[in-house]
């Protein structure tokens, strides 16, 4: 599934000028994580929390430490360590962390973009779930409100045209994180074997 278009977005907005910046990222990471876990099955499920899970660490981490308030989403992995445990399951091992290096502007701007965005595919992907799993999966983190909030608080920011130095940042955060969540996805830092 790939982003579609959305009219509430003017043209020379930052918002539109990310996403067309990462929508062959978006499109490859969407099939990456179909073939690296999807969600068809409990297990595959399960190896999708845990993707999630080992590629948000760092980024979480980078962000508490270098984002201003208004720019950190809110912690994704308590709600993926909650759906894992339901489901019987550990915490993975996290990914990588990011150079600890103080951002540049627009750098945390461009990683809360991706990390708050994910959530308009979550709201599809938890439909899914909620069919596939006959409504006993935990969808803590998929279903989870405060990430849409924050989600629609973003959108002030982004909605509007950017300086270009901030519109550059952004962006080459957001092709950086893309990339972080493709590796994860095809170099799997998820365990091994996972119950069925
Ligand atoms: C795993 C499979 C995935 C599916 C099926 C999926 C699906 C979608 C869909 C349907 C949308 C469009 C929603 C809308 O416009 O109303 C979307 C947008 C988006 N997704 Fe994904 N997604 C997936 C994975 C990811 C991941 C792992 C990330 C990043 C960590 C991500 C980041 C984004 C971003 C940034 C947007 C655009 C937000 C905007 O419109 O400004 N997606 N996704």
């Amino acid at each position: 599934m790939a982003p579609v278009k959305d009219s509430a977005a003017a043209d020379d907005s930052l918002r539109t000028h990310l996403r067309a910046a990462t929508m062959a990222a978006h499109d490859l990471l969407d099939h990456a994580m179909q073939a690296a876990s999807g969600w068809q099955t409990r297990s595959d499920y399960a190896r999708f929390l845990a993707l999630q899970h080992a590629a948000r660490v760092p980024l979480e981490d980078w962000l508490a430490h270098h984002a201003p308030g208004d720019l950190s989403p809110p912690p994704q992995t308590p709600l993926l360590a909650r759906d894992l445990a339901a489901l019987g399951l550990g915490l993975p091992a996290p990914a990588p962390g990011l150079t600890a290096s103080k951002p540049a502007a627009g750098e945390a701007l461009g990683t809360a973009w991706v990390l708050a965005g994910s959530a308009l595919g979550n709201r599809a992907i938890a439909k899914q779930v909620a069919r596939i799993g006959g409504g006993e999966w935990p969808t803590a983190f998929l279903g989870d409100d405060t990430m849409m909030a924050f989600w629609q608080g973003l959108r002030a920011r982004i909605e509007r045209p950017a300086e270009p130095d901030e519109a550059e940042g952004a962006t080459r955060a957001a092709e950086a994180v893309f990339a972080h969540f493709l590796a994860v996805a095809e170099h799997g830092h998820a365990p091994e074997s996972l119950p069925a």
